[in-house]
């Protein structure tokens, strides 16, 4: 088996062998005409005949993994690639620490395993069904093209999931992979199963947005995921993560495009205060204060992702070798956290509090602090950026308490700096906090497609370099 080049001879690229694994390849070819049926219904929404300048992964080296062509969605190739074996590989952490990485399902973890891989597998069908409409208000093609190559990619996650099930896990696992296919994002009868993930995606900034915050949960659930004493989803894991990151560079320098495009318009219409939106939306560009309400509603809802703080699952998956944490093998510690502690926000007795847990009982915390941190990167430049035109105003993440429907705070509201609200204020001043209907509809009055080659709408500015170093009016979408 050549792991570093893909076989592109059969109907699905692989580098896992899947020629001569014919149980795998007959159970995946039947589950085949479904996803394109999926893809068809949910995916991108009126541009499945055209021609995308698309990246498809065609080997695993970190250099030169990827090649570029025009290619339709439904004609991409959806490969099965895993990230090269690292010969000798130990389980890093839990109970089973030290000893050989499991090459097939160790049998007293198997359904918590599967729960696992199915929660990760359902989280990638589910964006693609959220941003289907996106294409056909894209500022550019440039973006349009942006757009699908996530799309895409996602769809090639769901697949290196569906394979993990297809090939470890019997008639479970091709259960669950026809249920992959039938739950619909947003769907009151069969949601996804997370709920930043049955969200509405409506307008280009909330990509952004989702881009940056939710994709960023994913890279953090990945990079614990390979981790995993089952060594082909670490090694699933790692190549996945490759391709993240692309998503996490597409929101991130697409909020600061918008964030750069709104000060040079103020700067060259005079408007000194960030605050005076009436006179900035005017110049057809989105407010500073309202683009930190967005980013505030995407933070939060990401937030609920890492689950309750303290997690008797999130204790199992460790102990167990299956789920570690964020660069397990750069903590200097002993990696089974049987002794030890965390420290966790919590709320005791109507105040929020710091309090030390049990180390393994507060990992999915752990996993949290290390994401906003991560998050925090993108905050710094995009204030740059506003400092670069002398603008008073600072994006900042807001308090962890704030607008949580799931763990400790849930049960409580919170303004941004944490400050405990009572009902009756919190709806006062909610719309302080999060975008109002108004914000939404002057949000939506600016998506206005823009398809000429090389050209932007008003309210974005065009990126610093091409795709693939193409030329500013290269045309990214062969629109047909
Ligand atoms: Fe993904
Ligand atoms: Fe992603």
């Amino acid at each position: 088996m050549d792991v570093i080049n893909v076989d592109y001879d059969g109907m699905i690229p692989n580098n896992v062998g899947l020629n001569q694994d014919i149980r795998v390849r007959k159970a995946l070819e039947k589950w085949h005409p479904g996803y394109l049926d999926w893809w068809q219904d949910m995916g991108p929404e009126g541009f499945q005949q055209s021609l995308v300048y698309l990246r498809t992964a065609v080997s695993v080296d970190p250099k030169g993994w990827a090649k570029f062509d025009y290619v339709r969605m439904p004609e991409y190739k959806w490969g099965i690639l895993l990230a090269p074996q690292v010969e000798d590989r130990k389980v890093p952490f839990g109970t089973h620490r030290g000893e050989k990485a499991w090459q097939e399902v160790p049998g007293e973890h198997r359904a918590m395993l599967r729960r696992l891989i199915v929660i990760q597998g359902d989280t990638e069908p589910a964006s693609v069904e959220q941003q289907r409409y996106l294409g056909k208000t894209a500022p550019s093609l440039y973006d349009m093209r942006n757009l699908f190559q996530v799309n895409v990619e996602e769809g090639r996650h769901l697949w290196a999931m569906v394979y993990l099930l297809q090939k470890y896990f019997g008639a479970d696992g091709r259960d669950e992979a026809e249920a992959l296919l039938q739950r619909r994002s947003g769907d009151p009868d069969t949601p996804r199963m997370l709920g930043a993930f049955n969200e509405k995606t409506p307008d280009w900034l909330s990509f952004f947005m989702f881009t940056y915050f939710t994709d960023r949960d994913g890279k953090m659930q990945l990079e614990a995921l390979a981790q995993s004493g089952f060594d082909p989803l670490s090694r699933t894991c790692r190549f996945m993560l490759t391709e993240e990151a692309h998503h996490m560079f597409v929101g991130e320098t697409g909020v600061t495009r918008i964030i750069e495009r709104t000060c040079e318009a103020m700067k060259q219409a005079g408007i000194e205060d960030p605050y005076d939106t009436e006179r900035v939306r005017k110049l057809g560009v989105i407010d500073l204060p309202t683009i930190q309400k967005k980013a505030n509603l995407h933070f939060s809802l990401s937030l609920d992702l890492f689950g309750n703080e303290i997690s008797t699952n999130a204790a199992n998956a460790f102990h167990a070798g299956l789920k570690g944490r964020f660069r397990e093998e750069r903590i200097n510690d002993d990696h089974k956290l049987e002794g030890g502690t965390y420290p966790v926000l919590r709320l005791v007795d109507g105040k929020i509090e710091k309090q030390d847990v049990p180390a393994l009982s507060g990992l999915n915390m752990r996993l949290r602090d290390d994401y906003v941190t991560d998050c925090n990167i993108g905050f710094g430049r995009w204030n740059k950026v506003i400092e670069k035109y002398g603008i008073p105003f600072q994006f900042r993440l807001s308090h962890v308490a704030f607008h949580r429907h799931i763990g400790e705070f849930s049960t409580v509201k919170a303004d941004v700096d944490g400050n405990l609200l009572s009902e009756s204020e919190w709806r006062r001043r909610r719309d302080e906090f999060l975008p109002s209907d108004s914000d939404r509809d002057f949000i939506e009055s600016l998506m206005q497609p823009q398809r000429e080659p090389g050209k932007f709408a008003g309210w974005i500015a065009p990126p610093k370099v091409g795709i693939d170093n193409k030329p500013g009016d290269f045309e990214y979408v062969k629109i047909q």
